[in-house]
């Protein structure tokens, strides 16, 4: 059986920062607060010019320079986004972008556990040898559904996109993985629809309406992932016959950082080997565990042979994790 190798990360470089005291401007709240709570000094916003496809794309190109594979090698792309520039799938746009002609693309929708779920699936196609070459997308636009006057969720996010690119191999460096959900708990994390009746003819109607902005139980979340995600890292671990002691990387999705902190306390990880951009990215959702990933092996953090315990959680609800060696 094919194995998955990572071989390139890349991510796009958003230029419009927006500081905790900006939003202090907007709403009721404090660098102070946002920082000790969250561990964020700012986020990103995508500009006019920016689309989801766009920064997906570009994320996607640079993933590849360090592959050093062309886009016409790719077989696979996937997009792993809750925001798309269009519902019935953004993905194509990206293939189109990057003249990746050979490869089918499409969207996967896992909210903050994206990428994880994403790089899991992606990892299946090229382990039954169906594709060799497959470029995994976390991107994401919140700014477009975030309640800007709500002080409760609108100092958390921001906006992003990051990549990998994974390469059929002898070895298999997707170690082990884990991936759950819990639709029970979907009222704690929404970006719902909400219809509107409008009547056609007779005595049919149709529901014409929009998305709300985010919604948030964030005690409940915070909660949930502090107790889920140490044990999904673990289950993960489990799988690839490795112990807790032998994570090089913790990369998990940025939300907050006394989540990262209190899931790295109970894995009894060092601080130093936790991953963390929160101060200067916020969550980007999807995007936020390949931005991360990139920014480390960029700066010569990560390196070939490390394992790296990645873990997503958020929406659905959703958690999960993968232990990768990179390289
Ligand atoms: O990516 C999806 C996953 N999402 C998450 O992982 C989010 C998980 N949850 C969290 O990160 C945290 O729960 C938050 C950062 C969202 C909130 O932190 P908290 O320590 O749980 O605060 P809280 O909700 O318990 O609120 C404490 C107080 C409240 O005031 P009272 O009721 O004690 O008077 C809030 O009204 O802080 C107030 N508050 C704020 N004050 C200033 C809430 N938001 C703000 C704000 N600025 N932005």
């Amino acid at each position: 059986m094919p194995g998955v190798s990572l071989v390139g990360s890349g991510s796009a470089c958003l230029t419009v920062p927006l500081t905790n005291a900006d939003l202090s401007q907007r709403v009721d709240t404090s660098d102070e607060w946002i920082l000790t709570r969250t561990g964020i000094r700012q986020r990103h916003i995508a500009a006019a010019a920016d689309s989801l496809a766009s920064l997906a794309a570009e994320a996607a190109r640079h993933a590849l320079t360090m592959a050093e594979l062309g886009a016409e090698e790719v077989d696979l792309i996937l997009l792993a986004t809750s925001t798309p520039d269009d519902l019935f799938g953004t993905a194509c746009q990206v293939q189109a972008a990057l003249g990746a002609t050979r490869a089918v693309a499409f969207d996967l929708t896992a909210a903050c556990s994206g990428f994880v779920f994403a790089l899991v699936t992606a990892a299946q196609y090229i382990r039954t040898g169906v594709f060799k070459h497959v470029v995994v997308i976390g991107a994401d636009v919140l700014s477009r559904w975030t309640n800007w006057d709500d002080r409760t969720t609108c100092v958390l996010f921001g906006d992003g996109a990051g990549a990998v690119v994974l390469r059929a191999a002898d070895r298999d460096r997707l170690l082990g993985f884990e991936l759950c959900s819990d639709g029970t708990l979907n009222h704690c994390l929404n970006l719902a629809y909400r219809a509107q009746a409008a009547p056609l003819v007779g005595d049919v109607a149709v529901q014409q309406g929009s998305f709300a902005p985010i919604t948030m139980n964030g005690r409940e979340v915070y909660k949930f992932a502090i107790n889920r995600v140490p044990e999904v890292i673990e289950k993960a671990l489990f799988r690839a016959s490795l112990t807790t002691a032998e994570i090089d990387w913790l990369v998990l999705h940025q939300a907050n950082q006394r989540i990262l902190d209190a899931v790295a306390s109970r894995l009894n990880v060092a601080p130093e080997r936790v991953v963390s951009n929160m101060d200067r990215h916020g969550n980007t959702s999807a995007a936020s565990i390949p931005i991360a990933l990139d920014e480390a092996v960029r700066a010569g953090q990560i390196k070939s042979g490390d394992v790296v315990a990645t873990a997503g959680f958020g929406a659905g609800l959703t958690w999960g994790a993968a232990i990768v060696q990179w390289g």
